[in-house]
């Protein structure tokens, strides 16, 4: 049996684990569970599972949860945590052996960080931990001898291919110093989202419900617009990069609109690995749970019949710059991938409240990385300080164009 932390238990990812929980009875127990605000999804994990310790966003929330536990009746009282301290305490849970990091933004980083430190076994699905602070995320993995399991279907993928070669995964294999010279290249597909073939005048007028709509996958707000925009990619290649210890332009994006094949391995002998399966997340998150075994799963199964065609196709930067923007923060490195994370992360939030347009998302971007200090990442207060700057710097750039809006509104 063994023991769950939670960091998003509430969130898309955060449910679908529990979900993956429940249809595997007697093989996973929560300890703890991480949430932000939605207290009523929380109060009913805390019913089912019966977790020892929770956290939620904030002091008030933690109090409104404690009077909505006993106006339910629940028992017995998990203790209640609230803010960065509750999620490092789910983090860091000593029961734990599990921590799956699935909540959204950097504010899953110091818990996921500590659990890595600490040696647990940390399934992966929080992409920004590895676009903000890759280098001392992996250099912490590499200590604890611990390999980091990917939940992200890409990369989930990725690590099932991998599986193929002669780097052979055991403990810390995957994740080790040595570059992979059994690996060309890994190809990460992408749907390509709801606008690759949008006229590019009409994305000047997207909507929030129209980025919303994303056509393959059911997720995350803030997830599902960087799908629309392929900032999502662009996150996801520099998470393959610490993951897999690869260079950067071993890393190629292909457009696949059916989302079958997760991603794939190319080797040194031409010899090309794929993965496929249904755009269900559960797959991803069980591997990761039962890794290195597989488990049976009554649910989850690609239905060939459906299968009429797999197509693939270039990525166009111009019709997606957060892709190029992407590939510059890692090339530039330091500070600039956590401060694409942190402008996204503000430019996206100014998007969902018709602050900023569409097209405005990369345009805050651009200019908070022109204006970010270059520094390299020694500790992970410097990591945190430089997403607050970044944050800063990205509410100014849309405060410069949220004119532009209103007047064209
Ligand atoms: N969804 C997918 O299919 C998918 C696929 C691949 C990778 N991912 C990655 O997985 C991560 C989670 O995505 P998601 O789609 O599950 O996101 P989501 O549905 O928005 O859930 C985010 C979770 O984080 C919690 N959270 C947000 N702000 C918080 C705060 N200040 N303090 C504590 N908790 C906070 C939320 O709590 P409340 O809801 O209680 O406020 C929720 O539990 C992201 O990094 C995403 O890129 C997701």
């Amino acid at each position: 049996m063994k023991q769950l932390s939670i960091l998003g238990s509430t969130g898309s990812i955060g449910r679908q684990c529990l979900s993956v929980v429940e249809a595997l009875p007697g093989r996973f127990t929560v300890a703890a569970l991480a949430a932000g605000n939605n207290i009523e999804e929380l109060a009913s994990q805390i019913a089912h599972h019966h977790p020892e310790l929770v956290s939620v966003a904030d002091a008030h929330k933690a109090s409104e949860l404690a009077d909505l536990l006993r106006t339910k009746n629940i028992s017995p009282l998990p203790a209640i945590h609230h803010g960065a301290e509750g999620m490092l305490a789910v983090g860091t849970h000593p029961k734990a052996d599990i921590v799956v990091s699935a909540a959204v933004g950097v504010v899953g980083l110091p818990a996921t960080y500590e659990a890595v430190k600490l040696g647990k076994t940390v399934a992966l699905s929080n992409k920004e931990v590895l676009v903000a602070a890759g280098e001392l995320v992996m250099a912490a993995a590499q200590k604890s001898g611990k390999e980091l399991l990917p939940v992200d279907s890409e990369h989930n993928a990725v690590h099932q291919c991998l599986r193929g070669g002669t780097h052979r995964v055991s403990g810390a294999a995957l994740t080790n110093s040595q570059p992979n010279s059994e690996v060309k290249r890994i190809v990460l597909t992408a749907s390509g989202g709801p606008f690759r073939k949008s006229p590019l005048a009409a994305l000047a007028r997207v909507t929030p419900e129209q980025a919303l709509a994303h056509p393959n996958w059911k997720m995350g707000h803030r997830i599902t617009i960087d799908s629309a925009t392929m900032m999502n990619k662009g996150f996801e290649i520099i998470e393959a990069r610490w993951l897999f210890n690869l260079r950067p332009d071993q890393i190629d994006v292909l457009i696949h609109p059916q989302s079958t094949i997760h991603s794939m391995v190319e080797f040194v002998d031409g010899s090309v690995l794929a993965q496929l399966g249904p755009t269900d997340m559960r797959m991803p998150i069980q591997y990761a749970l039962t890794y290195p075994e597989r488990a049976a799963s009554k649910e989850i199964a690609l239905d060939w019949t459906k299968l009429r065609r797999l197509d693939f196709q270039k990525v166009s930067t111009r019709r997606f710059p957060c892709l190029r923007l992407a590939r510059e923060a890692m090339r530039k490195g330091g500070a600039l991938p956590c401060a694409l994370n942190a402008a996204d992360e503000v430019a996206v939030a100014a998007f969902l409240e018709r602050r900023l347009p569409f097209l405005g998302i990369a345009e805050v971007i651009e200019k908070v990385l022109a204006r970010m200090p270059r520094i390299k990442f020694e500790r992970m207060d410097e990591v945190l300080a430089a997403d607050l700057e970044a944050r800063r710097l990205a509410r100014e750039e849309v405060n410069r164009l949220a004119p532009a809006v209103v007047a064209a509104s």
